[in-house]
C-alpha cells in the first residue's frame, strides 16, 4: 500500500471541514495524515476538534510577529519538522504570503464558498444573496497569491434558498464536506 501522505490544515474558525476531512482519513477513504492543524485564532474551535483527535495543533497570532514573513517562517519551521507536504486551507481568514507559497508551491489548496471567480473574499454567502443569484456553490482550487484566484480543482453548484441564509449555508457546508474529500483524493497521489 502507499505510504499516507502528511498534510496539514490551516483553519480559523468551528473546523467543520477540518473534521471531514480527518473522518474521511479515518474512514480509509483518503490516504493522507494530519501531522498538524494551524490556527490564527488561538480560541478557534477547530483547536478543540483537533485535540480530541490527538492531532497537533500550532496556534500563532500574526500579531505576535515583527512581519508576516516572520510569522510565516515560524510556521514553515513547524511544518518542516513535521515533514508535511501539503498544505490545506479550511477556512483559514488570511491570504497566504510568499514565505509559504514558496515553501509549499503549487501544493496549497483552499475551499471557497462561492463558485468562483464569482464572489471572493470574505462572506462569499452573503455576498451572493445580496446579490439576487439563485445559484451558489462551492469551489476547490490551488492558492496563488491572489484572493480565491488560483486554478479551479473542483466545483459544485448549490440552490441558493431564497431569503434563507441558514438553511442556504447548511447546504454549502454539506457539500463543503463532501467535495474537499473528492477533491484531496484526486489531488493527494
Ligand atoms: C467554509 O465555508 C469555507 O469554504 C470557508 O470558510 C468556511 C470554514 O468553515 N473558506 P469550517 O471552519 O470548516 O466549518
Amino acid at each position: 500500500m502507499s505510504r499516507a501522505i502528511p498534510i496539514a490544515v490551516f483553519a480559523s474558525g468551528s473546523g467543520s471541514n477540518f473534521q471531514a476531512i480527518a473522518e474521511a482519513i479515518e474512514q480509509q477513504q483518503l490516504h493522507a495524515k494530519i501531522e498538524l492543524v494551524v490556527t490564527d485564532k488561538p480560541d478557534a474551535y477547530v483547536i478543540k476538534r483537533a485535540e480530541s483527535k490527538g492531532i497537533p495543533v500550532l496556534a500563532v497570532r500574526p500579531k505576535d510577529f515583527s512581519s508576516k514573513e516572520e510569522y510565516e517562517e515560524a510556521i514553515l519551521q513547524a511544518l518542516r519538522e513535521k515533514k508535511v507536504e501539503w498544505l490545506i486551507l479550511a477556512g483559514y481568514m488570511r491570504l497566504v504570503g510568499h514565505t509559504l507559497l514558496q515553501g509549499f508551491a503549487s501544493r496549497i489548496v483552499n475551499i471557497h464558498p462561492s463558485l468562483l471567480p464569482s464572489f471572493t473574499g470574505k462572506d462569499a454567502i452573503g455576498q451572493a444573496m445580496d446579490h439576487g443569484v439563485k445559484i451558489t456553490g462551492v469551489t476547490v482550487h490551488y492558492v496563488d497569491e491572489g484572493m480565491d484566484t488560483g486554478p479551479i480543482i473542483m466545483q459544485k453548484a448549490v440552490d441558493v434558498i431564497d431569503n434563507n441564509r441558514e438553511e442556504t449555508e447548511a447546504a454549502i457546508h454539506a457539500v463543503e464536506h463532501d467535495l474537499y474529500v473528492a477533491a484531496l483524493k484526486d489531488i493527494l497521489k
